[in-house]
């Protein structure tokens, strides 16, 4: 089927309470094995793509690659543009046939970033392309600032409104990349935040975030979970390993590839079991 809308595919999560994995790749086995994993658990997924591709050219040379399998798919593939910082990699995007858009202004103060939120959601949702932005601010896990971008509840439904926002990205303990030390979420907030804002909450930095605070985040309202750094480094992980396993012998890429690829879909498998994506296609 044709990619899908990021709406649809987040409001039913929210109305059933599951989460849809957004995981972010970077090359041809990275998507194959997203595209794998969902045909087996019968799961719509989000394939999303950070803005340095978009940048490196990468992002509208692989879309084309993405969007002919969705249309051959037989579950539900949204292509997002993740950590868009401007108008020029949305326009890109857009224009490579990417679904979804996000837009992050969340360093910048709220007045700034609602109106460049705005811009982005008259520009997208002209063509139905749906917009996720961040209100407060995930950091880097090696940041010691997690606690300074907390998002305020307080102005959550006021950014939502003013905005038009698709989906919200919220800042509630969780960081990208690998954690110096275990993440606390604030589950507080998130039920706050979950109870004035009527559009589908998005959660950063899914990477080594423990299972039980993605399963309680999901029961509280959070319907798209982000990860990469976890992903990613599995990919170099598993190439390393099979590099030391030949020895110097040559093996044809294709071939090389394999059980690389087979450990990458085993885990996409494994985050749409735990967020509860499994047989919703
Ligand atoms: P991780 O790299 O920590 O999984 O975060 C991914 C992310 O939030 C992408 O937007």
């Amino acid at each position: 089927m044709p990619l899908v809308s990021l709406k649809p595919m987040l409001t039913a999560a929210r109305e059933q309470h599951y989460a849809v994995p957004a995981i972010n790749v970077g090359n041809y086995e990275t998507v194959c094995a997203v595209f794998e994993a969902a045909e087996r658990e019968r799961s719509p997924v989000i394939i999303q793509i950070f803005k340095r591709l978009v940048d490196q050219g990468d992002a509208t040379r692989l879309a084309p690659l993405i969007r002919a399998m969705a249309d051959r798919a037989s579950v539900p593939v949204a292509l997002h543009l993740d950590h868009g910082a401007t108008i020029a990699q949305v326009m890109q995007t857009l224009r490579a046939g990417f679904s979804s858009v996000m837009i992050d202004a969340s360093t910048l103060p709220l007045a700034d970033n609602v109106a460049t939120v705005r811009k982005v959601v008259e520009i997208a949702h002209s063509l139905d392309v749906a917009v996720e932005a961040e209100l407060g601010h995930v950091p880097a896990a090696t940041s010691d600032q997690i606690e300074a971008g907390l998002t305020d509840p307080g102005e959550a439904a006021g950014f939502v409104r003013d905005t038009g926002v698709d989906a919200l990205a919220v800042a509630i303990g969780t960081a990208h990349g690998m954690y110096k030390k275990t993440p606390v979420l604030d589950f507080d907030r998130l039920e706050k935040i979950a109870r004035v804002v009527d559009v589908p909450l998005v959660l950063h930095g899914g990477s080594c975030t423990p299972a039980d605070a993605l399963r309680r985040s999901i029961e509280l309202g959070v319907t798209k979970i982000n990860v990469a750094t976890e992903y990613q480094n599995l990919f170099l992980e598993a190439t390393k390993t099979e590099l030391e396993r030949l020895n110097g012998q040559f093996v044809p890429v294709d071939l090389f590839m394999k059980p690389v690829s087979a450990q990458l879909v085993e885990f996409v498998r494994a985050r749409i079991q735990l967020f509860g994506s499994s047989g919703r296609a």
